[in-house]
């Protein structure tokens, strides 16, 4: 059986999932653009740089301080920037957390707080702003085992199931058995090297190179499946 000659409710099915599958992608990709990438391009951070402080964080400083050095520091005026960031080198202490609070609840709370239904952190209280007080080790533990299981069940699906449809292409058996491999060599590769790059900032390339891959090859499987799938052969007499 091809792709070509598979009955045309099957070929239905796999169009639809397929088409499912790249919007989806598509609109992860976009997802990590606004969140990852687009606040830190404001600053000037490159992708490897933008990763390095996703996973490794920024050892010299906490990330309030990095911040307010960065794209909210223009929510402030100068002076209660300075205010905020003294707080900080002398130890983001609770004791003094009331001098910098109406400064926080002026600037920061419309959008850092439970009400404001942004995806980010609220900044109301000592506790809740304690959180970006310490030094930034990049994303913790904790978050990392969220992010690496919730990946790893749900991309292998997606892949064995794209790689299922593809595996009927008449392209050669070596190129389809590649072509199937490498996206789940690039999840691994990409988890690998988020773990990695928390603690040796180089492996921001193999995240980065991880990615690439897994959205090449998977472009390529769903291209490749519905070209087939739906372009008719010319017959070659
Ligand atoms: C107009 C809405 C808005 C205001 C006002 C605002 N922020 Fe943000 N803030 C955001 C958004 C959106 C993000 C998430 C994107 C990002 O990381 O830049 C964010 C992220 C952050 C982060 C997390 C960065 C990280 O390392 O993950 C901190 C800390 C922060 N803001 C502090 C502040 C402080 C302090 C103020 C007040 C001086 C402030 N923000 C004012 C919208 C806002």
């Amino acid at each position: 059986m091809t792709l070509r000659t598979v009955p045309l409710p099957l070929r239905v099915l796999a169009t639809c999932f397929l088409l499912t599958i790249g919007m989806g992608y598509l609109f992860a990709l976009a997802y990590l653009y606004f969140i990852d990438f687009e606040p830190h391009s404001k600053q000037g951070l490159g992708v490897v740089q933008t990763v390095i402080l996703k996973y490794y964080g920024n050892r010299e400083g906490s990330r309030l301080e990095a911040a307010l050095q960065g794209s909210m520091g223009a929510k402030v005026t100068p002076s209660e920037q300075q205010e905020i960031l003294q707080w900080l080198r002398q130890g983001a202490r609770e004791a003094e957390f009331a001098n910098i609070q109406p400064v926080l609840q002026r600037a920061c709370v419309n959008c850092h707080s439970r009400e404001s239904g942004l995806p980010i952190s609220p900044l109301t209280s000592y506790a809740e702003v304690s959180q970006y007080t310490a030094v930034d080790l990049g994303q913790s533990i904790k978050m990392l085992v969220r992010v690496s299981h919730i990946h790893l069940f749900g991309m292998s699906f997606i892949f064995a199931l794209t790689s299922m449809i593809f595996a009927f292409s008449q392209t050669s058996p070596l190129f389809r058995s590649v072509l199937i491999a490498i996206p789940f060599f690039a999840i691994l590769l990409d988890i690998a090297s988020w773990w990695l790059t928390k603690y040796e900032p180089l492996f921001a390339y193999t995240v980065i190179v991880g990615g690439v891959l897994m959205g090449l090859s998977l472009a390529g499987q769903i291209t490749i499946s519905l070209y087939e799938m739906w372009v008719p052969r010319h017959p070659r007499n």
